[in-house]
């Protein structure tokens, strides 16, 4: 599976940490940056790695930020695209079986190298369980502003 990371200056170090992780376990990681602790605008950086998953060159993204919120505006402004900032394995689980998670979101200014460790890889193994969490997606991929 090939997965695309982002991060900000405030999700630099725990992005490093994710992609050592990703390569020792066999995946194909790209890396859009950025590449050091110097001050730069997430939205650039998540736009970024969210062509790769628009245009079917990555399957599964990872965006970083201070607090993940951040990020996760960004990526859910695009359509297809469903982001889950998640703090714990729980709610990477349930981003996966019940809204079919593609980005997962996290703040590395927040949580530490082993939690999002186990994050990463629950939100990488659980399957989505479709039927009627389908319905709710193709829902609000068809929502528009009135
Ligand atoms: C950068 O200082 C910080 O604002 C950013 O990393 C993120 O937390 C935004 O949501």
């Amino acid at each position: 599976m090939k997965i695309v990371l982002a991060s900000d200056h405030a999700g630099f170090f725990l992005k490093e940490k994710i992609k050592d992780f990703l390569i020792s376990e066999g995946f194909e990681v790209i890396d859009v940056g950025t590449n050091s602790h110097v001050s730069v605008d997430y939205p650039e950086y998540g736009a970024k790695a969210i062509e790769y998953i628009l245009q079917g060159k990555a399957e599964r993204g990872i965006l970083i930020c201070g607090t993940g919120i951040g990020m996760s505006i960004v990526a859910n402004r695009f359509p297809g695209i469903r982001a889950a900032l998640c703090h714990e394995p729980f709610s990477a689980k349930m981003a996966r079986r019940h809204n079919n998670a593609n980005v997962l979101v996290l703040g590395g200014r927040l949580i530490g190298d082993g939690m999002a460790i186990e994050i990463v890889k629950t939100f990488l193994t659980e399957p989505f369980e479709g039927g009627r969490h389908e319905r709710r997606l193709n829902m609000i991929e068809a929502l528009k502003p009135k």
